[in-house]
């Protein structure tokens, strides 16, 4: 047992990749009401399997998709290769014929993602469910149906050159059936030795360690915690993944979206646990990326682009300020402090009053600061630190007219 376990090389850089892109595409989306439309309207096996028959793909655009992610600062993707309906977008070489290639797109489409994100520097992910609604297997001959998963995966393995992870998600399903995890994760050891493996906790149980092989845990739509690794065997990433609007799949009419604002509070919120952000887009019925979903993402990747540094390979590191307020350590002796509420400058005419100007003070900040400014506009700021506690305080000055990030970042040389 070790003290404080240290991460695996892989998955350090697992945590280096900070902000990554869920993507829900499947039949249902064709029906536009989310990605558990067959199970909660009760829709027919026979019926909802037609849905095979207009899927076309036509508009799916890898690359589009990948290029998508990389203007929004996200450096992975995670894309369902095969969801809880059963359908895979992936050739699984007649092992079942509900596969896009027996749909009238008639092309591997995990394919093309492979190679749609590899063009533009994005770490492809796979997510594969493990609970199933179309195998009989499933519900009346599990040995057999875990043989299927277990060659499905295989296959996943072997045929796309190297992958970021697997993400599955479904024991939950039958959580006290004997899912076989240590051959299954066995197979990706061996074609994948440094994929990152996921199985999704769930809603409810978020944070919580799993089987050894796991490398993250997962805190499905929630606020992730800093994880205490103390006297683990195993450093454990984490990463919390939530949906843009109500639903992971397409719904044409689910109106709950989030803020930009709310994104960019999110990402900070989990940068400050060291842990991921996955935010999901759900693609329509024929792979065409949603304008809004496309806006808001492009949006939030200017603000990523101004904060970069502090965004990625910064750690937690026991510094705290008032409120949201708290620090990250950098590499290379930098620290980077994340503002919150702080005020626009401006004419009573214009701007509304909110968030203060003026000092900000952290507490846990241990070494000698040698200067601090703004990152996104280089201003140098007045600081104090007191040379016997871990007190450190600087000027925050408030937005220019015309400006507001949200959340304002400041970087400190020690
Ligand atoms: C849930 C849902 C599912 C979604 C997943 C993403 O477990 O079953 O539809 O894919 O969460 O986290």
């Amino acid at each position: 047992m070790h003290e404080n376990p240290v991460p695996k090389p892989y998955i350090a850089e697992f945590e280096h990749l900070g902000f990554g892109m869920f993507i829900h595409w499947g039949l249902y989306s064709q029906l536009g009401q989310g990605e558990w439309v067959m199970k909660l309207r009760k829709i027919p096996k026979e019926e909802y399997r037609q849905l095979k028959s207009t899927f076309t793909a036509e508009d799916f655009d890898a690359k589009a998709i990948a290029r998508l992610a990389k203007l929004a600062g996200m450096k992975y993707i995670v894309l369902t290769t095969r969801h809880h309906e059963g359908f895979s977008l992936f050739d699984t070489l007649r092992l079942s014929d509900y596969d896009a290639v027996h749909s009238p797109a008639g092309r591997d489409l995990i394919a093309e993602f492979v190679e749609g994100c590899r063009s533009e520097g994005i770490v492809p992910f796979f997510y594969h469910t493990t609970a199933d609604w179309y195998q009989e297997s499933y519900v009346n001959d599990f040995p057999a149906y875990l043989a299927y998963l277990q060659k499905s995966v295989e296959i996943l393995c072997t045929r796309y050159g190297k992958i970021g992870g697997f993400w599955f998600d479904g024991n939950w399903d039958k959580s006290d059936a004997d899912w076989q995890d240590d051959v299954l994760y066995g197979i990706i050891r061996k074609h994948q030795p440094e994929a990152i493996i996921v199985n999704n906790s769930g809603l409810h149980q978020q944070g919580e360690y799993g089987h050894p092989e796991i490398d993250s845990v997962t805190f499905e739509q929630g606020r992730p915690k800093p994880l205490d690794r103390r006297g683990r065997s195993k450093y454990v990433a984490a990463e919390m993944c939530q949906t843009l609007a109500s639903y992971w799949g397409y719904s044409s009419i689910d109106f709950q979206y989030k803020s930009v604002k709310e994104l960019i509070l999110t990402l900070a919120a989990c940068r400050k646990a060291g842990a991921n952000y996955l935010l999901n887009i759900g693609p329509t019925a024929t792979g065409k990326i949603v304008k809004l979903q496309e806006a808001m993402l492009e949006t939030v990747g200017e603000w990523v682009r101004l904060f970069a540094s502090a965004l990625y390979t910064a750690k937690p590191c026991g510094i705290n300020g008032h409120g949201s307020d708290f620090g990250l350590a950098g590499e290379d002796a930098k620290l980077y402090f994340f503002v919150h509420d702080l005020a626009v400058s401006g004419d009573w005419n214009v701007t509304v009053p909110s968030g203060g100007v003026g000092p900000r003070t952290f507490t846990g900040v241990d070494k000698r600061i040698r200067s601090i400014k703004w990152l996104d506009n280089g201003e140098e700021l007045k600081f104090v630190q007191d040379a016997d506690s871990d007190l450190f305080t600087f000027q925050a000055t408030g937005y220019p007219y015309g400006v507001d990030y949200v959340v304002r970042v400041a970087e400190a040389t020690l």
